[in-house]
């Protein structure tokens, strides 16, 4: 963190619901985590989470990725706004896009990514479907740093939910969501704190 500014600052990517986006905003707003959100920034226009950040007086920008011929072009684009607000952290909140290299490397440090299963159990898709299929009897999220290999990197922070004999993938989603909202905002809190000691 910058010795000027007595804030985290941060720019949140998104690619659809973004409730783990809304939880963060919510804590800032209620004072429970020290960040200054500076943007939200989906790839997706349609991106439900885009019409909550603008309401909430956020800069919201769209970068469609369908607009750019590769995944390179389309993360130095990114990369450029992302760096002309100058953020302490950018937050993955369900930003569904793989990243180059090149674009983890340039934010390296500073890229964090919430991802739902008790890493390094479950990369990838369908985590809580796999979690049931392998008798798994605990599951969860995982608040991570972004290396350049999916869903790996130095865990800041996990919460964990039992798996129930009746859950389905969506009662299993459920029960961990509820846990992302709280574990988001605690594991940035606990960054920023680890900044300033
Ligand atoms: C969350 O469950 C998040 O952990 C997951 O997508 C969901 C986004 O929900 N992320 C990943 O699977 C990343 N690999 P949200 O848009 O409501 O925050």
């Amino acid at each position: 963190m910058t010795e000027s500014r007595s804030k985290a600052r941060l720019v949140i990517l998104i690619s659809g619901r973004g409730s783990n986006m809304r939880s963060i905003v919510e804590a800032a707003n209620q004072g429970q985590l020290d960040v200054d959100i500076a943007a939200v920034i989906s790839n997706r226009p349609d991106a439900a989470g885009l019409e909550y950040a603008q309401q909430a007086g956020i800069d919201a920008q769209v970068i469609d990725h369908k607009l750019y011929d590769s995944r390179e072009s389309f993360d130095a684009a990114m990369a450029e706004v992302i760096d002309s607000y100058q953020p302490d952290f950018v937050i993955l909140a369900g930003f569904m896009r793989i990243l180059t290299a090149d674009f983890v490397e340039h934010f390296a440090g500073r890229l964090i990514n919430i991802h739902p299963s008790l890493l390094p159990k479950f990369k990838g898709l369908h985590t809580h479907q796999r979690a049931i299929e392998a008798g798994e009897t605990e599951h969860g999220a995982s608040v991570h740093f972004v290396t350049a290999e999916l869903d790996d990197g130095p865990v800041i922070l996990q919460a964990k939910v039992p798996v129930l004999a009746d859950d389905d993938a969506d009662t299993l989603a459920a029960r961990v969501l509820e846990q992302e909202h709280l574990l988001y905002p605690a594991a940035i809190q606990k960054l920023i704190s680890q900044q300033t000691e």
